[in-house]
């Protein structure tokens, strides 16, 4: 479709990008206005690449309205929604590019809690006598390969029927399949769960009816998530996955990095059945 520029130079196809940009002159804050212009840039292009049509953004302003409405103090479907759309993991991945033998980032998720339990070295986590037991361990690492001590390992993961404890509160028990570990001298930590299984994202909302339509699952390979931090070192937002999951090449929200694939050793004997044995190795700050 082509159109004259108007002579007036009043909007345009041909002339919108700088015709909102324009505006922008006044803007103070110089960032601001390279995110906005980039944005408008790309939001513009996008609308004339595809000849979005009037029906196809009612829908779509639909769809945005409708996920707001469903967002709350407890769900946050804007966020479900960069994460199906790849956008979390690419702003993560930009933001927390490692060196060589550091561990990588990944989402963190909606149900990481900030006063989760603080537990001892070794303590179990599953409250509820669900699932299959499963030994994690391993050290805390620097890029040298030393034992990092003071590392606070914040654990989460589902149960064993695929739901946190806070999509379950009068199911549950609070802080069932969390605890909070404090790394000694020797770095290393250890703590009983269950081995994790795989579970849908919350798809009873807009989001879900997306992936739908998309003819995409909700699924999350089976994961155990890990917020590590220690003083000099950088955050680490992480999970190790289930090696062999039938949805580590198809996670719904794009988390699955090669190196987080754990190993899951079947135990002989006694009531535990698995370990999985992992390393995490932190960046220094700066
Ligand atoms: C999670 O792993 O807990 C999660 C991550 C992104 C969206 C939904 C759930
Ligand atoms: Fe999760």
């Amino acid at each position: 479709m082509t159109q004259a520029l108007d002579p007036l130079g009043f909007f345009s196809v041909e002339n919108s990008v700088d015709c909102v940009n324009a505006r922008m002159a006044q803007t103070t804050d110089p960032r601001h206005a390279q995110v906005m212009a980039s944005l408008v840039k790309h939001l513009h292009a996008f609308a004339t690449e595809v000849s979005l049509t009037q029906a196809e953004w009612d829908l779509a302003i639909d769809g945005l309205t409708k996920t707001g409405q469903i967002s709350s103090d407890e769900r946050q479907e804007f966020i479900l929604l960069s994460d199906v759309l790849g956008l979390s993991m690419l702003v993560d991945a930009i933001n927390n590019q490692r060196p060589a033998g550091a561990t990588e980032n990944t989402v963190l998720g909606p149900f990481h809690v900030a006063d989760a339990p603080r537990r001892a070295m070794g303590d179990q986590i599953c409250l509820d006598g669900k699932g299959e037991s499963c030994l994690f361990e391993g050290r805390v690492l620097d890029l040298n390969g030393d034992p990092i001590e003071g590392v606070c390992i914040d654990v989460w993961s589902d149960n064993a029927e695929g739901f946190y404890d806070v999509q379950q509160p009068d199911v549950q028990p609070r802080g069932n399949n969390r605890g909070v570990f404090t790394t000694g001298a020797d770095g290393r930590y250890s703590f009983v769960g269950i081995k994790p299984v795989p579970y849908p994202i919350p798809d009873d909302g807009p989001v879900g009816k997306l992936l739908a339509a998309l003819g995409r699952h909700p699924y999350r390979p089976a994961h155990m998530h890990y917020l590590i931090t220690a003083p000099g070192f950088q955050k680490l937002v992480t999970h190790t996955f289930v090696s062999g999951d039938k949805w580590l090449t198809s996670d719904a929200v794009f988390g699955v990095k090669s190196t987080l694939v754990a190993q899951y050793e079947a135990i002989d004997g006694g009531a535990t059945l698995w370990r999985s044995p992992f390393d995490f190795v932190l960046t220094p700050e700066d």
